[in-house]
């Protein structure tokens, strides 16, 4: 999943020089199939996992890192995906009521960018601190 994340992020990274390039429609497909399918990850892997291992543990094991790097990642996580959603909807289809559009849209996109990425960088640093953490510096605890 690490993979497939750091691809939807590079994707989106290129969807953005795409509107630069003013490709409007391949930017707007580009873009929409990240935020979708990664709708989809989000609901076969991290939410469930979310579920598992961190809800139980909040808020009284918020203190140690392993804990609040991935709960600060879910958080923001959540606020990402819906921001993307929303950009899709606003941009992208007609569903909306007027005054529920954006004015900037360029902003949005922007901060969406930005933002999306924060995410993926601390789940990269939630993945260090679950697995590579566990393996490579407290290997006994495996034994
Ligand atoms: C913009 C949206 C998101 C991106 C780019 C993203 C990215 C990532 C990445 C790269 C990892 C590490 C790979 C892995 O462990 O397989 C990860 C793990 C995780 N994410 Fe997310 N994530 C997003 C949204 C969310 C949301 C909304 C939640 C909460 C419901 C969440 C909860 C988790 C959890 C609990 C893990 C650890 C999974 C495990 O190893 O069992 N993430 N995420």
């Amino acid at each position: 999943m690490l993979l497939v994340e750091a691809v939807m992020g590079m994707a989106l990274l290129a969807g953005a020089v795409l509107a630069r390039r003013r490709h409007y429609r391949v930017h707007a497909r580009c873009q929409s199939a990240v935020v979708l399918l990664n709708l989809v990850v989000i609901g076969f892997r991290m939410a469930p996992s979310f579920y598992s291992q961190l809800a139980p543990k909040i808020p009284q094991s918020l203190g140690k890192s392993y804990y609040a790097i991935a709960a600060g990642h879910a958080a923001l996580g959540v606020v990402a995906e819906l921001a993307g959603l929303y950009v899709i909807l606003a941009a992208g289809t007609n569903v909306l009521p007027k005054r529920l559009l954006l004015r900037n849209y360029r902003a949005w996109m922007r901060a969406t960018l930005i933002l999306w990425w924060v995410v993926l960088l601390l789940g990269v640093a939630t993945y260090v601190r679950w697995y590579v953490h566990l393996y490579v510096v407290r290997p006994s605890i495996l034994q």
